[in-house]
């Protein structure tokens, strides 16, 4: 099969192609035939060697998430068959990633795309919505009527989390990055938009909520972030998920909750839940041929990508 792989940790250059066997498949395992494999800042960092273990096997193959049709199931798999359409967050891939033509994946990481997506959009959600719904339901818990900040909401998680926040019914304020960023998360729904590298950024937000607001999405750190917490209510809570930079220290009187997005069958059946009723908008920034990874990870370098970059696994 062909695959973009490295051979070494480095830059966007170290991504190649290659061709590679077809991974075995284990019994509690699905092969997946990938149709788009999502690009996100954690491919970035596996790829310079970030989360190396300590005798990484090379070729490796990168992507932890990413849609596909079933093409084989392992002889223990029950909930999926050959054909089904379906969407997929691993973390750990041994065997290797999604930035391949076929991925094997243990089946409880697997589950059904959501009806009101096809493959392309729903390969570019698996970590982005499952770590948005769990930012909203789980870490914070948030409830109907509450405010909500959600800090860095242009990206990936965010865009998703806009949304996630609507559908429980929080009034939103959400920072974005430059014109399109604003302009966007305005679209997908949240009632007031601030661009967050405003040096008034506090000031602003005090206007939507003047005694404070009960919660903050982080998805960025820095002072634009600690500005945000001087809005938060005595009381309130601030979430991230690990690997935002730099990650907010404890102040007194907030409940502090980091978290990472957990892939599993009840978290996708519920994500799967969230994206109907959410009648969810996902926003693809780019779409890069598996050929051209390398060139999906020097845009990601570049920064300010509005949405989501994924790579169409079939494309020319
Ligand atoms: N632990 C986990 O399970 C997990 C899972 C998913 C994501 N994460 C982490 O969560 C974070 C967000 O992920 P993502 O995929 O959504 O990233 P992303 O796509 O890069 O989104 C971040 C967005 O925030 C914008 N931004 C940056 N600084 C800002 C500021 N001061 N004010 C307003 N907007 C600002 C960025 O714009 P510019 O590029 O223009 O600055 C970008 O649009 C990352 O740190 C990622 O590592 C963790």
């Amino acid at each position: 099969m062909f695959a973009a792989a490295i051979d070494r940790f480095g830059g966007p250059e170290a991504i190649t192609g290659h061709a590679l066997p077809v991974p075995p498949l284990d019994a509690d395992e699905v092969m997946i035939a990938v149709d788009t494999a999502g690009v996100g800042s954690w491919d970035a960092d596996v790829r310079e060697g970030y989360y190396a273990p300590r005798n990484p096997h090379f070729p490796l193959v990168l992507g932890y998430d990413g849609s596909g049709i079933v093409a084989a199931v392992g002889s223990r798999v029950r909930r999926l068959k050959v054909g089904d359409e379906v969407y997929s967050y691993n973390w750990e891939n041994p065997k290797g990633g999604f930035y391949a033509e076929y991925v094997a994946v243990p089946a409880d990481k697997v589950a059904p795309i959501p009806k009101r997506l096809d493959l392309r959009h729903a390969g570019a959600i698996p970590i982005t919505g499952l770590t948005a719904l769990q930012g909203i339901d789980d870490a914070l818990k948030l409830k109907k009527g509450e405010t909500i900040i959600i800090h860095a909401a242009s990206g990936g998680v965010g865009t998703l989390a806009v949304q996630f926040a609507r559908l429980r019914g929080a009034r939103v304020l959400a920072t974005a990055s430059g014109l399109e960023g604003v302009e966007l998360v305005q679209e997908l729904g949240a009632h007031m938009t601030i661009d967050g590298k405003r040096a008034d950024i506090d000031d602003q937000a005090r206007r939507f909520a003047p005694d404070g607001v009960d919660a903050i999405l982080a998805l960025a750190g820095g002072d634009a972030l600690e500005k945000c917490m001087n809005v938060l209510r005595p009381g309130g809570r601030l979430a991230h998920p690990n690997g935002i930079e730099p990650a907010p220290k404890k102040r007194r009187g907030l409940e502090l909750i980091r978290y990472d997005g957990i892939s599993g069958v009840r978290e996708f059946e519920r994500l799967n839940a969230a994206v109907q009723a959410a009648k969810l908008k996902v926003v693809i920034a780019e779409c890069y041929s598996l050929a051209h990874a390398y060139k999906a990870h020097e845009r990601l370098a570049e920064g300010h990508v509005v949405g989501k970059i994924v790579l169409s696994i079939h494309a020319s």
